[in-house]
């Protein structure tokens, strides 16, 4: 683990993996900022650190333009990003659409962190910098339907569209690491496992006897955002401290990246910055 200061953005800070990554990296004397929606979680959180080393971003991931402003503030404030994690995640089981009109688990899981990183990559560390995003075991379930990756013409699924979204995840990873393999920026993904969080609060109760809690979830991301032997170290899919095997094909092919990415530019090119990558 490095003991450089860096400077680390953590999306969905305020619950969570998300809190637990914050609050790990502002333990260690980095400078954190976090993105979320809930004010109050968050003043919780950089009040435990005074010194004003970890700063609240509000984004709200159901919102492009939200994200595009959440950027050039975070640009704004920071010459330089070292580390961009994106956590921020939800699991809906019912149907809805974000302030933009598109399917929730679709544009908040992927969509969203996609923009978020289009808007901050001239800012992000282009010799040693990382990107990490959070991805899942469900991801092995291999859903993605590119026609209708919002499953308006069939019922809808929650738990297809959140899995679609976080083999979507992985993919993401595999096109930016691609576009991104002349830098020295780092590209990889991280499931956090099974752990006890708000995320599955949509899904009535279950007995979490014996499930880690989110800070075992947080481990992945934190190895991820600071292991040397990961600097310049692309397409990993990391559980804990160790690469997990179990990442299907599927997440791994470089045409459906490229189909996921086209499809997804289509969405956001209201909303994209100047500046391209590739
Ligand atoms: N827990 C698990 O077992 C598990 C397993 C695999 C993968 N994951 C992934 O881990 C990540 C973190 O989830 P968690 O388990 O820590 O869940 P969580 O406790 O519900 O935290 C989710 C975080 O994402 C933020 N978020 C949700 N919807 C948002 C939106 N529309 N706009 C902006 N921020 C939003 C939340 O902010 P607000 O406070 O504003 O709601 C919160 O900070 C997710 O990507 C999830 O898919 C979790």
């Amino acid at each position: 683990m490095t003991s450089e200061s860096l400077t680390i953005l953590v999306t969905g800070g305020t619950s969570g993996i998300g809190r637990a990554i914050v609050e790990h990296f502002a333990a260690n004397h980095h400078r954190v900022l976090f993105t979320g929606r809930n004010a109050s979680r968050a003043h919780d959180i950089t009040s435990a650190f005074p010194d004003g080393q970890v700063t609240y971003i509000p984004a709200d991931f159901g919102s492009f333009s939200s994200v595009a402003e959440a950027a050039k503030q975070i640009a704004a404030l920071i010459p330089r990003l070292d580390v961009l994690i994106h956590n921020a995640g939800t699991w809906e089981m019912a149907f809805s659409e974000t302030r933009d009109g598109i399917e929730t688990n679709f544009a908040v899981n992927h969509l969203s962190p996609m923009l978020l990183t289009l808007w901050l990559l001239p800012v992000l560390n282009t010799e040693s910098g990382r990107i990490v995003i959070t991805s899942s075991g469900a991801h092995r379930r291999n859903i993605l339907d590119l026609e209708d990756p919002e499953w308006r013409r069939k019922p809808y699924d929650g738990v297809a569209t959140y899995s679609q979204s976080k083999l979507c995840n992985l993919l993401l990873v595999v096109k930016l690491a691609s576009l991104l393999s002349r830098t020295g920026i780092a590209v990889n993904a991280v499931h956090p496992g099974m752990v006890h969080t708000e995320l599955f609060r949509n899904m009535g109760s279950r007995d979490w006897t014996g499930y880690p809690d989110a800070r075992d979830g947080a481990r992945g991301a934190i190895y991820a955002a600071t292991a040397p032997e990961l600097a310049h170290s692309s397409g990993h899919y990391i559980y804990r401290e160790h690469d997990d095997p179990n990442r299907t094909p599927m997440a791994w092919d470089p045409n459906l990246a490229d189909q996921l990415w086209e499809v997804s530019l289509r969405y956001l090119k209201a909303f994209l910055p100047g500046q391209m990558p590739g």
